[in-house]
């Protein structure tokens, strides 16, 4: 049973989908609401970066209030692309690299953007590489997509059992979502180089606290970091 009845907005092109969901925020005094567009002309990724977004990829925003801490949406929304993929595909090897980089491979096949909109809102921008994705040098992970890897997923089905699991995992405390969220981690475990701004910080990722911070295991202690990327090992 879903807490939340969501009421879809479907568009040919959007600029971009987080866009039109805080342009229209007032729209959760009524329903939470998922904005699902078929193209963005200017699609955003994190760190003010681009997303490239032609016709075929799933481009969706979730608009919702909640009471939730900012870390428990960014746990809930990977968690939910990861689930809702591995009961599409069982076999996928299917990796969530922290924060939520969705991976297939090691290659990113989807990201997603978080948000904090007017009227208490909060808007979850979820990009997935059904069918192409850029060729860019520029990255440090390549990007693939779906298909690519003899994947196919009808977008429409991934946004119903995606909606599924958002409403499963939002009733669990952050610890259970933590421990499932861990399953999917890419490598954990392993020596990692997160980058944070223009410095980097070597170091083993040993797991995540209880505030959702990533914990980095170093010669001289635990290292406890809460924003950056982890670029390699
Ligand atoms: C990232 O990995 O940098 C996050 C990418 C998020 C892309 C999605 S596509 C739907 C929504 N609308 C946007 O403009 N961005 C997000």
């Amino acid at each position: 049973m879903m807490e939340n009845n969501w009421k879809r907005y479907d568009f040919d092109c959007l600029s971009s989908t987080n866009d039109w969901a805080l342009a229209n925020s007032h729209l959760v005094k009524e329903t939470a609401v998922v904005c699902v567009a078929d193209c963005q002309t200017k699609g955003r990724g994190r760190r003010g970066r681009e997303w490239i977004s032609p016709q075929g990829n799933l481009y969706m925003s979730l608009l919702f209030n909640s009471s939730r801490l900012p870390t428990d949406m960014v746990y809930i929304a990977s968690l939910s692309a990861a689930q809702a993929l591995k009961i599409m595909v069982p076999d996928i090897p299917l990796q969530i690299k922290w924060p939520n980089d969705i991976m297939v491979d090691g290659q990113k096949i989807g990201g997603i953007l978080i948000e904090k909109a007017a009227n208490d809102a909060w808007v979850v921008g979820i990009g997935l590489n059904l069918c192409s994705s850029p060729l860019r040098k520029d990255v440090v992970y390549p990007a693939n997509n779906l298909l690519s890897l003899g994947i196919k997923i009808y977008r429409d089905d991934f946004i119903e059992i995606y909606l599924q699991q958002w409403e499963k995992f939002l009733q669990l405390d952050f610890k259970s979502i933590k421990d499932l969220w861990l399953r999917f981690a890419y490598r954990l475990g392993e020596n990692v180089v997160i980058k944070l701004g223009s410095s980097e910080l070597s170091g083993r990722f040993i797991g995540i606290d209880e505030h959702g911070y990533l914990l980095l295991q170093q010669a001289q202690g635990v290292k406890v970091i809460n924003t950056g990327e982890i670029m390699f090992s």
